[in-house]
């Protein structure tokens, strides 16, 4: 048996009618870039997260740069940002032209630790991006009461997390801003690069509408230099109708990592620790074990294909070494980069692939 580490195809043949309905509406209208289809997605996709407002965008990445501009951060400014993310986390605030200055996350639920976060202000900082890691949301008032004491926002990176509840609340509903991914593999993934922004502030709304259409709101007439990057309508239709699944989606990705939590009783591996105001939608799960290289290697042998999120902390990445941070600057996140693996898990997993799995890991001697 050979199990991917995600095999997307699978939920797009369980789909295909009402996928090729959807999208030959918007072939008829003719409604590619924005329009209906994209207005339609952005309301239901913002009372999904009980937030004002939401924007639909062309990829997570565009959404975390607009973030920090929206709240007019640029040049001479700095934002904390977990070193333990994806890189695009820190290309938001790299791309408005201020510098990331990376934190440490906390050893065992490995978000971001607030109290690396308050070892890391300076006069110049302006912001955090806490990042809800793997689908589980970071701790946001622990985070927020730092910010608070430092007149800081908190911007949430979404891009694992649609769906995912912190303290029963919405992840996207919590800080200024939430930035989503709706990259095909995604929990809610479209068909291509896409995102999103949510925010309960008139004000960013406002600027972010502007900046992705070229720094205007009427044709033509431009008060900034903006961007292209709005949603396409494709997108926006599919992730409509995508939407209506994604609780059912994300409750069978709990399941299945309840089976692996319960299942796998090997003391060689530890996972991520899930405090109990979590509800996780598992975008990875995520197993550390002291020689991952070897653990992957076993994986492979018996047909399983892990990921692993990340390799490289963003601190050492090459990209930021002009920022001159060393190994041993932030040790969880560095430990979490040496020994983490990412298991298969996507809705359509079967049982005898979750057991697979599960027998294999229960199997893994070191
Ligand atoms: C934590 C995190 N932030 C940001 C992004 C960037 O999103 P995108 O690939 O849609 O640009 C991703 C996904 O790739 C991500 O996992």
């Amino acid at each position: 048996m050979v199990i991917p580490f995600l095999d997307i195809q699978r939920q797009y043949i369980s789909l295909k009618d009402e996928i090729e309905a959807a999208l030959e509406k918007v072939f008829m209208e003719g409604a590619y870039s924005g329009g209906p289809f994209v207005d339609a997605f952005e309301a239901a996709f913002a009372a999904y997260c009980n937030a004002g407002f939401a924007e639909g965008l062309s990829s997570g990445t565009d959404a975390l740069h607009l973030a920090v501009r929206a709240l007019g951060i640029g040049p001479g400014d700095e934002v904390i940002v977990p070193a333990n993310t994806f890189v695009a986390t820190a290309w938001g605030v790299s791309h408005a032209g201020a510098t990331p200055v990376f934190a440490d996350c906390d050893p065992d639920t490995w978000t971001i630790d607030p109290s690396s976060i308050e070892a890391r202000v300076t006069g110049k900082t302006k912001a955090v991006i806490g990042v809800h890691l793997y689908g589980q949301a970071f701790d946001f008032d622990a985070v927020a009461e730092v910010a608070q004491r430092h007149g800081l926002s908190v911007i949430e990176d979404c891009a694992q997390a649609v769906g995912a509840l912190y303290k029963g609340r919405r992840t996207g509903s919590l800080g200024v801003a939430g930035c989503f991914s709706f990259y095909p593999g995604k929990n809610l993934g479209a068909y291509g690069e896409a995102g999103g922004i949510t925010t309960n502030d008139p004000a960013i709304d406002e600027r972010v509408r502007s900046l992705r259409n070229h720094g205007s709101t009427k044709k033509y007439y431009h008060d900034e230099i903006g961007f292209n990057m709005r949603m396409d309508g494709v997108h926006g239709a599919v992730l409509s109708l995508k939407l209506k699944y994604i609780d059912t989606w994300n409750e069978k990705r709990r399941v299945i990592a309840r089976r692996y939590r319960d299942g796998i009783r090997n003391p060689l591996l530890k996972f991520q620790k899930t405090p109990d105001w979590a509800e996780h939608v598992y975008h990875l799960f995520v197993a550390m074990t002291a020689d991952r290289e070897r653990f992957k290697r076993y994986l492979e042998e018996k047909g399983i294909y892990p990921g692993i999120h990340y390799p490289v902390p963003c601190h050492l990445q090459k990209a930021y070494a002009h920022l001159g941070y060393e190994l041993g600057a932030f040790p969880n996140a560095e430990a979490l980069s040496a020994g983490c693996l990412s298991l298969p898990i996507f809705p359509e997993l079967t049982d005898d692939e979750i057991e697979a799995v599960i027998e294999a890991a229960n199997g893994y001697a070191g």
